[in-house]
């Protein structure tokens, strides 16, 4: 199996459910390691050019306005799968749709709030982790 790394956040209404704790132990139990992580209130300018692929979409004004509402964590997890593993411990988009037991059928109530993002692919992955990410804010693990 192919050791990958992911771009994971924790989005507004989440951290304003004070649920960081929760969700990276849910990350740590299922053996994914955070290797970067960092809280941060993004701009309108920021939030914009993350989700530019949506930007024709008609939920982009709102998918803008709720990821710059509040704080959000940003990290980077490390491990086997990981794009795959983490995007099923978050359970699908729209939480009425989200497994029982996903973090998005647990804390989230809709599609348009949905507590946390995850990296779709690898290369989408590569592309966000150096949206938000220096070579040097992610710290491969030794130990
Ligand atoms: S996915 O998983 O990327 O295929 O999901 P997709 O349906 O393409 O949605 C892309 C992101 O847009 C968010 N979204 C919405 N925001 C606000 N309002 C509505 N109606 C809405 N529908 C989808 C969705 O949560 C995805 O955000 P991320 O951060 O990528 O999960």
């Amino acid at each position: 199996m192919a050791v990958e790394r992911t771009l994971s956040i924790v989005k507004p209404d989440a951290v304003g459910k004070n649920v960081i704790g929760e969700i990276f132990s849910r990350f740590e139990r299922a053996g994914l390691k955070i290797v970067a992580t960092k809280m941060m209130h993004l701009s309108k300018e920021k939030a914009e050019g993350f989700y530019a692929e949506h930007k024709e979409r008609p939920f982009f004004g709102a998918l803008v306005s709720f990821m710059t509402s509040g704080p959000v964590v940003v990290s980077v997890l490390e491990g086997e799968n990981a794009v795959i593993r983490h995007r099923e411990i978050l359970g699908a988009t729209d939480p009425k749709k989200a497994a029982a037991g996903t973090i998005r059928a647990d804390y989230a109530v809709s599609v348009d709030e949905n507590a946390t993002h995850g990296s779709d692919s690898t290369t989408s992955a590569e592309r966000e982790i150096n949206y938000f990410f220096s070579k040097e804010e992610v710290c491969p693990r030794t130990r």
